[in-house]
């Protein structure tokens, strides 16, 4: 039968992990696939570079962008990048009427319903299993298995290499640093790890997920964005104190008040299945009207995962199966006003770093009172080797608006040292 021509954009960890996946499993996937995938071009910027994989196979283009123009069926963009040559390939592969893979989720969050559409109107596969959770089949969980279902909130851990830091700083008591320059090794960081590391790439995700779940338009600008810098050691252990592991967590919801999206270190109960996620796993939960509450959980980084999900796709498309982009044609998408997360009710963990001197605590109790937050515990650990001392609280069930204006109260005081730590108690 013929062959899915497919053209590789990006040769990378997931570009070289496509080819490996593609030649160690050949057989089963043509099986699987009806017909047999093959690479007919490949594109990166350094041609010279080894990538441990037999490249002379293949026809190789200088010009990535050549690639749209290439006798393939099928482009896969590897690249990475929002725009640039990415976004230009995706343009130029969907108007070639070609189908086009990608994992790419900052161009999805940015581009990804001018994509979709365009893809739609050329009748071409758009396909981007890779873009989320890395190696776990959730955009096809919800476009497919969960399709019956009206689903009102989707959350979870969608960052591996903060995941892979915090649980490191947990397991070993180390620091942020030491850690992050450990996953950008291990391949799991972006090319700009800020982009992990204060949340913008598990935003991302998150924007893509929240339109496949609730049927709306992607709307990263409206995703409340905060990540881990500010994460201490001394959180860490304060949390596992009181019964919690940190999070970082990705949770969207629609409802009345509209589409809440929101990336944030949360505190997670140990008894919450989140709470034992660890290394570069990912974990999504979504909630569904009549499945119930279903847990996606696996590799959500890294070559050998991530280029599963990326062949996947492709399997798809040899057999023919694919439909809109985002599991209803873009024009069906309906646009929903952002929610007021001021709104949002919930317990929360305050740590502040203060000075050690009389009245500090009342200063910070009186602006809790002030507020209207409630204490339901607080922490008061001796002095730092600076003569610092370290304050965290949990507060009672309060609106986040409270907590923010006793923070508001606090701007400025001379007790405090540096800013406060706010972490949402996941409830
Ligand atoms: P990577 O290792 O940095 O590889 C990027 C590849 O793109 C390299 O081969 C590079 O060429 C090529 N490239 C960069 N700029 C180019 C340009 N201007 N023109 C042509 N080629 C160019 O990245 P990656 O980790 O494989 O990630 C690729 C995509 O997958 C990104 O969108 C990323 O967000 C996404 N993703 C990654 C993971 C992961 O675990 N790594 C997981 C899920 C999704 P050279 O090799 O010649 O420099
Ligand atoms: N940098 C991403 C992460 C790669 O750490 O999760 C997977 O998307």
């Amino acid at each position: 039968m013929t062959a899915l021509r497919v053209a590789l954009a990006g040769l990378g960890t997931v570009g070289g992990g496509v080819i490996r996946v593609l030649d160690a499993n050949r057989e089963l996937i043509a099986r699987r696939a009806g017909r047999p995938i093959e690479i007919v071009a490949v594109s990166a910027r350094d041609r010279s570079k080894d990538r441990g994989v037999d490249l002379s196979r293949f026809a190789w283009e200088d010009d990535t962008q050549a690639l749209a123009r290439s006798e393939a069926d099928v482009v896969i963009e590897l690249v990475g990048g929002a725009d640039g040559p990415a976004l230009a390939l995706a343009r130029a592969t969907l108007a070639a009427g070609k189908g086009l893979v990608t994992a790419n989720k900052a161009m999805l969050a940015h581009h990804g319903l001018e994509l979709a559409d365009a893809a739609e109107r050329a009748g071409a596969a758009l396909k981007f299993e890779a873009a989320v959770a890395g190696g776990i089949p959730v955009i096809k969980g919800l476009r497919e298995g969960a399709a019956a279902n009206e689903i009102a909130r989707v959350y979870g851990i969608l960052n591996g290499t903060c995941n892979f830091i915090l649980s490191k700083m947990e397991a070993e008591g180390r620091d942020f640093a030491e850690v992050l320059a450990e996953a950008q090794t291990l391949g799991y960081a972006e090319a700009d790890p800020s982009f992990d590391i204060d949340g913008v790439d598990a935003a991302h995700k998150l924007s893509i997920l929240a339109s496949l779940a609730f049927g709306t338009r992607p709307a990263f600008g409206a995703v409340a964005i905060s990540g881990i810098r500010a994460v201490l050691a001394a959180d860490v252990a304060e949390a596992r104190a009181l019964g919690y592991r940190i999070r970082l967590l990705g949770v969207a919801e629609a409802g009345a008040d509209g589409l809440f999206q929101r990336v944030h270190a949360h505190l997670v109960p140990e008894n919450h299945p989140l709470a034992h996620v660890t290394g570069a796993t990912n974990a999504v939960v979504a909630e569904g009207n009549f499945v119930g509450r279903l847990l996606f959980q696996g590799a959500g980084a890294g070559e050998g995962p991530t280029a599963s999900a990326v062949v996947a796709d492709l399997i798809d498309i040899a057999r023919g199966e694919f439909g809109p982009p985002y599991a209803m044609p873009s024009h069906a998408l309906a646009a929903m006003e952002a929610a007021d997360g001021g709104k949002r009710r919930g317990r929360a963990y305050l740590r502040f770093t203060v000075a050690d001197r009389v009245g500090v605590l009342a200063e910070i109790a009186a602006a809790m009172r002030d507020a209207g937050v409630s204490i339901e515990g607080l922490i008061q650990r001796g002095a730092n080797p600076d003569g610092s001392v370290l304050v965290a609280i949990v507060t009672h069930e309060v609106a986040e608006s409270s907590v923010a204006a006793a923070l508001e109260r606090l701007r400025g005081s001379q007790s405090l040292i540096g800013q406060p730590m706010w972490m949402h108690i996941l409830g």
